[in-house]
């Protein structure tokens, strides 16, 4: 089959899976490049996970990427797990090989660093320490990214501090788990604050978190992009700091996954960021 002849296929397993912005992302870089092609939302329940995901060569599917309920038991049904994938304990994207097999990647600790990279350009993660907040599946790309980027120290703070604990323990380095009754004191001194907790998505209460003792040049992130301005992103913004939203990172992720399934580099453009924020 000729280049032009090919049909890019790619899609989406989750359950649910139609609230998705990827197919308009992926979408959007396919007629940015003039690829014939579709990336197709796959609701998949989690009985079914195994049967879809054997199907996918036969289908002519490029891969796939993967959201809940799936990110997980995928570690256990792939050919190969990147070591990345390994540690986050997560598998986000999935590349059909030329032989058929399955290999398992993670670009969700990518994703959140190159859009802190871009929303804040020069930002240097290596010469102050950083609060994380929450200890479910997305801190642990969190974490995973930012032990990469040199962060000297990074204070992870959980609700349940069991929870915490078992997550610093896990990653080890320079994770630390901090008591929830003192996540106040603990944005002294931090370059990077992180919040990777449900709190602040809509139809949720806000992040409960003073901010008096963080630092106006510690730079703010959310992972949560609904709504892309949550109530801790506004007051960080209100009392002078450097935000950074969450839509980057879900833009950011999906980066590596099109560059792997269809060997096209493709970038997070302002069009790209204006048409996925019109849907939110
Ligand atoms: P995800 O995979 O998206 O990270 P998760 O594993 O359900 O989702 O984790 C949700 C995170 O939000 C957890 O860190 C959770 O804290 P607990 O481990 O204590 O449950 C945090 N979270 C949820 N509701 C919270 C609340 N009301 N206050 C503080 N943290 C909360």
């Amino acid at each position: 089959m000729s280049h032009d002849a090919r049909f890019h296929l790619a899609g989406l397993m989750g359950f649910p899976v139609m609230h998705s912005r990827s197919p308009l992302i992926h979408g959007h870089w396919m007629r940015e490049h003039g690829l014939k092609g579709a990336y197709v939302p796959l609701a998949v329940p989690p009985a079914g996970l195994e049967a879809a995901l054997h199907a996918l060569p036969s289908l002519g599917f490029a891969g796939v990427n993967l959201t809940i309920p799936h990110k997980e038991e995928a570690l256990r049904l792939v050919d190969e797990v990147s070591p990345l994938a390994r540690r986050i304990g997560a598998v986000n994207c999935i590349i059909v090989r030329k032989d058929g097999s399955l290999e398992g990647r993670n670009y969700d600790a990518f994703g959140f660093i190159e859009s802190l990279r871009q929303g804040a350009q020069g930002v240097d993660l290596s010469s102050a320490p950083a609060v994380v907040m929450g200890a479910g599946g997305a801190s642990r790309a969190v974490l995973a990214g930012l032990m990469d980027e040199g962060v000297p120290e990074i204070r992870l703070i959980n609700r349940s501090a069991q929870r915490a604990q078992a997550l610093a323990a896990e990653f080890g380095g320079t994770v630390r788990a901090v008591k929830w009754e003192e996540r106040a004191g603990a944005l002294a001194d931090a370059g990077l604050l992180v919040n990777t907790t449900s709190q602040g998505m809509q139809g949720e209460p806000a992040l409960d978190l003073p901010l008096d003792d963080l630092p106006v040049d510690a730079l703010v992130t959310d992972i949560v992009y609904v709504p892309l301005e949550t109530p801790l992103l506004r007051e960080a913004r209100l009392r002078g700091n450097k935000t950074v939203d969450g839509l980057g990172m879900l833009l950011h992720q999906a980066r590596p996954a099109f560059e792997d399934w269809f060997g096209v580099k493709v970038d997070v453009t302002s069009a790209l960021r204006k048409e996925i924020e019109a849907t939110l």
